[in-house]
């Protein structure tokens, strides 16, 4: 650092107060001042890492959508626990990729699921690990959509009972959170009750509460294989021009008894963020999802961006913006710089 930086005394050009304005510029001179004024940190245990299990031996295919992104076997979660635990990321999100799939999703609510199984690895691997559970449909059904079907129709309360049964299979093999993703109407209030009634009043719920019909989930969907095979989500998901009815169904989630909300996708929807920040307490999740981080990867790729800096920039500006969690496939990397 320069003489000039650290003294303060040069090259003001005898400007005093009554210049007529304000040197901000003053707790931006070093690394050490700029810390102590910054308003928001991240901290990596604010991170949730969404992980892709599925079946077989050996596995660990990188998702090509999605660089640096990948699907495993049962026997390679060690090596995420291990990696996860040192880099100091505390929860896990976990989708499944079943051996089959039928209209009615069947493996979602199969105890011997490839979730149920991965799940009890993972509390095995490592019990202080936060286990959370995507709760949807759409990775099991054939037709690929987040509930069941009569005709092409996607029916709303037959396909609660469905997510609540695979709640409370979830709950079962040792979940720590359930998390509803398939924007059915009810569908917390139906998994609360079944979890309450299955004696699991404890188990907490984290409702993808204001979830768009995005485009932004594209990358996913191979990461998933979970595209619907015809129609789109826009009968359930969320338009993406609605920012009041995203304050109401955030608010119908908490009134069904969730314990944590989210907004979903998180960068182009950061004033949802805030304003479910300024309205409800409970805690606030955003979801950082695969088009976001792939976007990013691509430039990256390319040469146009830093990825350090637009990665942590990126994820600084979600937790200004308000969110207490992030779920980020960013998670252990940005750990691992934050350290
Ligand atoms: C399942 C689900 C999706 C995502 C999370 N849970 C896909 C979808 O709704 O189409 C998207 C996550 C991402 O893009 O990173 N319903």
């Amino acid at each position: 650092m320069s003489m000039l930086e650290t003294s303060g005394r040069k090259g003001n050009a005898g400007l005093g107060a009554d210049a007529g304005f304000r040197r901000f510029r003053r707790l931006r001179r070093s690394e050490a001042l700029r810390g102590l004024v910054a308003e928001t940190r991240l901290d990596p245990r604010d991170f949730i890492y969404p992980l892709f299990v599925r079946h077989g031996d050996g596995i660990r295919d990188e998702i090509s959508s999605m660089p640096g992104q990948y699907q495993v076997s049962l026997d390679q979660l060690v090596r995420e626990a291990d990696d996860l635990k040192a880099v100091g990321v505390r929860a896990v999100l976990l989708f499944g990729l079943p051996a089959q799939k039928d209209e009615v999703g069947s493996e979602a609510y199969d105890d011997q699921g490839i979730v149920q199984q991965a799940v009890r690895a993972l509390k095995r691997l490592d019990p202080s690990l936060v286990v959370i559970t995507d709760v949807c449909l759409c990775d099991y059904t054939s037709h690929g959509h987040c509930g069941v079907l009569d005709g092409e129709e996607i029916l709303n309360d037959e396909s609660v009972e469905l997510l609540a049964r695979t709640s409370v299979s979830l709950a079962a093999a040792g979940a720590d959170i359930i998390a509803p993703s398939d924007m059915m109407d009810g569908r917390v209030a139906g998994i609360r009750s079944a979890l309450d009634g299955a004696g699991f009043a404890g188990l907490p719920i984290m409702a993808y509460a204001a979830k768009f019909a995005s485009a932004f989930y594209g990358p996913f969907r191979e990461a998933a294989d979970s595209a619907p095979q015809f129609g789109d989500r826009r009968g359930y998901q969320m338009d993406p021009a609605n920012g009041r009815q995203a304050m109401a169904e955030i608010e119908q989630d908490i009134v069904e008894g969730a314990d944590i909300v989210m907004v979903k996708p998180a960068l182009p929807y950061l004033d949802l963020v805030r304003a479910a920040r300024e309205r409800f307490d409970l805690p606030l999740a955003a979801y950082n999802v695969s088009g976001e981080y792939s976007m990013l990867k691509a430039a990256v790729a390319n040469g146009w961006l830093e990825e350090r800096r637009a990665v942590l920039e990126a994820l600084t500006g979600i937790k200004r913006a308000g969110a207490d969690m992030i779920i980020t496939y960013h998670a252990k990397e940005a750990a691992r710089w934050l350290a």
